[in-house]
């Protein structure tokens, strides 16, 4: 069977030419809070995605400063949680960086904390910078390093602070909050007692379920999400370079690996998937697109991405999204060292709702035209 051209003016679309009488008709049909369905078809069911969110930039050298600047503006008890969000200049309205996903960038300086809350959009943190800051997941304290990932399941008591004796610390924020909201299940809990009180030993998640190919013999975990909720960049990108080793990568991702939850080889989370890619000296990946949204944040080098024609010049600790169904394209420009990205995305929605779909770009041996740079 060979696919006929999309025209909306073919059999099978709507193609009725109005007239005075079905003008009438629509105004009658008004009155009652009913249309008819032929005047909307076309727009609400389109040949494929149309992303609303524009491919973004968000550089670290614009925006560390102006992170740091809200530390002597509003006290992390006031604001609930300090946080710089990303802002999509096309969805503006969901406050959304890309997609359904939110994404904001969280500052903390030593000796504070913000109160325990829990919500029910899942989140998600990836580590830029910053000593002894701390997490609290549903009881589980866990330390927080340079360019470590952590989840917040969606339900889990949570809060997050930084030691008296660490030093100010900065992370990226990732949540599905936008989702949540646009599927109307959202709930947010203040905790009654401000802050969790835990017993449990630092870092006994990542202690108990965090050695490759070994989990407690005896131990049950009930929870639908990850027992692990910390994943060390050490351990990550070690076993990036072990991959590395022994596969020739992805065509469209270099050597890509995917954070699971040890216990079922699944996403971590419900909702949000978050993977890791390292791009050799050099690399330059063929371009594809695929339903889903992707925000990346740059853990390790330089290069650049090109995204729907445009390129992107990126380097460590900047952020950057790819909408849904958009060309997508990375290059490491370092002849001499490997460049890593990290990303999370909305992969698990459209795996579970079996909305995922990808292509390869068919022309120009795969790579785009690079027709504007950012
Ligand atoms: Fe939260
Ligand atoms: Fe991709």
């Amino acid at each position: 069977m060979t696919a006929k051209d999309n025209r909306d003016d073919m059999l099978g679309r709507a193609r009725v030419k109005d007239n005075a009488a079905l003008e009438a008709y629509y105004e009658e049909l008004a009155g009652f809070e009913t249309g008819a369905l032929w005047t909307v078809a076309n727009d609400i069911e389109p040949w494929e995605p149309k992303p609303k969110s524009a491919p973004t930039i968000w550089r670290s050298r614009d925006l560390r400063d102006k992170v740091l600047a809200s530390l002597d503006l509003v006290r992390p008890e006031d604001a609930g949680r300090r946080v710089v969000f990303l802002r999509n200049p096309m969805r503006k309205d969901v406050s959304a960086c890309c997609g359904w996903l939110f994404s904001g960038i969280q500052v903390m300086r030593p000796g504070e904390s913000a109160p325990a809350h829990n919500h029910a959009a899942s989140a998600l943190r990836f580590i830029m910078e910053g000593a002894g800051a701390y997490t609290v997941v549903d009881g589980h304290r866990m330390t927080l390093g340079a360019k470590d990932f952590v989840i917040t399941p969606n339900g889990t008591w949570h809060e997050h602070g930084v030691l008296e004796d660490g030093e100010t610390s900065m992370w990226q924020d990732g949540l599905d909050i936008p989702l949540t909201n646009a599927l109307e299940a959202n709930f947010y809990e203040v905790h009654p007692d401000d802050y969790q009180n835990s017993n449990l030993p630092m870092d006994d998640s990542p202690a108990a379920w965090g050695t490759p190919g070994l989990l407690p013999a005896r131990e049950k975990w009930g929870a639908f999400y990850s027992p692990l909720m910390k994943y060390s960049w050490d351990k990550s990108y070690q076993g990036l370079l072990d991959f590395a080793r022994v596969t020739d990568g992805d065509p469209y991702d270099g050597v890509i690996m995917r954070f699971v939850n040890p216990q079922t080889g699944g996403d971590p989370m419900a909702t949000m998937g978050a993977q890791m890619q390292l791009l050799r000296e050099g690399e330059h990946t063929k371009a594809h697109r695929h339903t889903g949204n992707v925000i990346y944040h740059v853990a390790k080098g330089k290069g650049y991405s090109v995204i729907g024609g445009t390129r992107y010049d990126w380097e460590e600790k900047d952020i950057f999204c790819v909408p849904a169904w958009t060309w997508h394209e990375h290059c490491n420009l370092a002849e001499k060292d490997d460049a890593v990205l990290f990303q999370f995305n909305d992969f698990p929605v459209m795996e579970k709702l079996k909305f995922y779909r990808e292509q390869a770009y068919p022309e120009n041996g795969g790579h785009q035209d690079v027709t504007a740079q950012a």
